[in-house]
Order: C-alpha cells, then sequence, then structure tokens
C-alpha cells in the first residue's frame, strides 16, 4: 500500500516501504504533453518529434530489445565497462555517497556502480530520476539483492530533480549518467545540462558519464537499423502513439525507418520517411499537415565522441576528467568527471 504525504508543497511523498519511497510534482511535468510538442514539431517542414517521446510502454519494450541486439553493441561493452572498473571506481568513492541515477536505467549497470560504492564502505542511498513514471518497477529486486540500501525515486526532469537532490543535504553525490544519453541532446542542450551538471556539484561529488565513440559508420549504422527490424519498430512506433494518443489517421505502413551517419557531425541521425505524398490530421494536436513523398521527420540524433571531444567538452562546462575508461576495442567510454 502506498501511503502520500506531502514532503514540501511542491512534491508528494509516495511511501511505499521503510526503504523505498519516491517523490513525484503535484502536477505532471509540461515537457510530458506530447500533443504540446506535436503541435510546434509537426506543423512545418522540417518535421520533427521529440526522443524523449519514444519511451511509452510499447516504446519502452522495443528499446530493451534493442538493448540486447546482436548488432547494438553499446549496452553489453558499456555494462562489461562498469563491471570491470568496479575497483577503481571504488577507490573515489571512500565515505558516504549518494548514488543518483538520470534515467532508471538498466538495472545490471546500477549493481556495478552500486557494488564499487559498497566496496568503498560508503552507504547505500540510491536515487533515481526519472521523467516517466517507471520507477516502481526495478526496485523490489535492488531492495532484496542489497540489504543496506534504502531507494528514493524522483518523478521529474533531470533538473528539476538535481534541485530536490540538493535539499537532501548530506552525502557527497555521485551522478551516474549512462547509455550514452547525453548523446541523444542537441549540442545546446547538452551544453546547458554540462553547466547544469556544474552548479549543481559541489567538492567532492562525482560525476559517472557514459559515451558512445566515434568509429567505423557500417557498425554504427548497423546498431541503428538491425538485422530484425527492431529499430525500426522502435522509430516507427512512434507514429503509432500519434496514432493512439493524439487521435492521428497516419498509415504507418506508408513510412519507413531511415538512420545515417552523418561523418562531418560524427553522429547518427534517425529519421522517419514517408514513402508517399499525404495528408494527416492529428485532432489532439489541433493540426493537419500534408506530407510529401520522400519527406523526412527527424526523431532522434546520436551523438559519438573522442576522447579529445570529451576532454574539450568537459573544460569548457567547467569540469574535469579525472579518468576515463574505454573497453579493449575501444568501442565505449565510462568517464569520472568532478568539478
Ligand atoms: N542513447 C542510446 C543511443 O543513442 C540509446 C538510444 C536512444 C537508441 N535512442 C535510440 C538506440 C534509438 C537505438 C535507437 O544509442
Amino acid at each position: 500500500m502506498t501511503r502520500q504525504r506531502m514532503a514540501n508543497p511542491r512534491r508528494l511523498e509516495c511511501v511505499v516501504s521503510e526503504r523505498f519511497s519516491y517523490l513525484r510534482p503535484p502536477e505532471p511535468s509540461k515537457r510530458g504533453d506530447l500533443a504540446e510538442a506535436v503541435r510546434h514539431s509537426m506543423a512545418n517542414a522540417p518535421r520533427s518529434i521529440p526522443p524523449r517521446f519514444f519511451y511509452d510502454e510499447a516504446g519502452s519494450g522495443l528499446f530493451e530489445e534493442i538493448c540486447s541486439l546482436p548488432e547494438y553493441y553499446q549496452t553489453r561493452t558499456e555494462t562489461a565497462i562498469l563491471k570491470d572498473i568496479r575497483p577503481e571506481l571504488s577507490q573515489y568513492t571512500r565515505g558516504r555517497f549518494r548514488l543518483v541515477e538520470l534515467g532508471s536505467g538498466s538495472s545490471a549497470k546500477t549493481r556495478c556502480v552500486l557494488d564499487a560504492m559498497l566496496q568503498g564502505g560508503a552507504g547505500a542511498e540510491y536515487v533515481p530520476i526519472d521523467i516517466s513514471d517507471s520507477l516502481e518497477g526495478g526496485a523490489g529486486s535492488l531492495l532484496d539483492d542489497y540489504p543496506g540500501l534504502s531507494i528514493t525515486g524522483i518523478v521529474d526532469t533531470y533538473e528539476r530533480g538535481l534541485l530536490t537532490v540538493r535539499h537532501m543535504g548530506g552525502s557527497r553525490n555521485l551522478v551516474a549518467f549512462l547509455g550514452s544519453s547525453l548523446g541523444n541532446m542537441s549540442a545546446s542542450e547538452s551544453d546547458r545540462f554540462l553547466r547544469m551538471m556544474r552548479d549543481f556539484m559541489e567538492p567532492g561529488d562525482l560525476f559517472l558519464l557514459g559515451l558512445d565513440l566515434d568509429k567505423d559508420a557500417a557498425v554504427l549504422e548497423a546498431a541503428y537499423d538491425d538485422s530484425r527490424g527492431v529499430t525500426a519498430r522502435f522509430n516507427l512506433n512512434m507514429l503509432h502513439r500519434l496514432n493512439r494518443e493524439l487521435g492521428a489517421d497516419f498509415d504507418v505502413s506508408a513510412f519507413s525507418h531511415h538512420s545515417v551517419y552523418n561523418r562531418q557531425a560524427q553522429r547518427i541521425e534517425m529519421y522517419l520517411r514517408s514513402n508517399a505524398d499525404c495528408r494527416v490530421s492529428v485532432p489532439g494536436a489541433g493540426i493537419t499537415v500534408s506530407i510529401k513523398r520522400g519527406e523526412l521527420i527527424h526523431t532522434e540524433n546520436s551523438q559519438k565522441y573522442t576522447v579529445d571531444s570529451i576532454r574539450a567538452m568537459a573544460s569548457s562546462a567547467g569540469l574535469q576528467v579525472l579518468r576515463l575508461w574505454r573497453d579493449k576495442l575501444g568501442m565505449f567510454s565510462v568517464s569520472l568527471l568532478s568539478l
């Protein structure tokens, strides 16, 4: 049974058990409003749908499938790096640390970081921040496997979630942002995000950042257009979502998944391509649009990095790279940053 009480006037605290509670804003965030976003981003060409809308229930399921595809090396490579570096990471997390995870990602990765923190003798407090309401799912087995652990989930944007963490006081924070999710932000969002992190951090806090490395175009393109078509279904689910939630009448079979590596910008770009001229109404967003054959709807970028670009990006945000780890093949990186 969930007990609710007001933690502070702007947040509801839901207490699930002695060791697990979560905080949510009394009203859902505006960023979660699909209708509002689509009204702006789909009205005129070049059209787009913001990537944060990938993750409804169907999309989250497909994303999990992507993570275990043979072509999608990221998840398993990052997990292997985290597993390997546990002893080294624990050298940095002596004393009491709180693990703040941006996006309640895969629990295999979370466990590696928790293992390192516990080796360092740290108290175990885990604070996942996620805009979607999916925090309750993985908590049970973590609590079973880590008897000393307590979890406080925060359902909110990263920025507002971190403000809440600031008010919790006490321990030093290890903020983890994994899965190369930074690379899904635009350059200006990513800049702004890193500066926000710098402002959030206090001396002694740490920031663990997982980033995908630049590599051969064929390897990258296969990772974003797998042979089983899972990534295609994940991308096309955006249109199904507009049909389901906004009453749109997209003929989804007339669109195809299109992903290309842009060498110049060092990023994968994902689009939905219309294979026919069509007219689509999206009543929930109050728009009707004419889409031309061959027109591309942008859904996401995935930036690729080099050791130099990571260092430059950190230093321009006022952060320093204490360590940067890579797997043996140099496919993926995990960096530890501080003020
Ligand atoms: N951030 C990861 C990446 O860019 C995961 C991801 C986000 C992803 N959206 C995706 C993977 C779409 C495949 C397709 O790779």
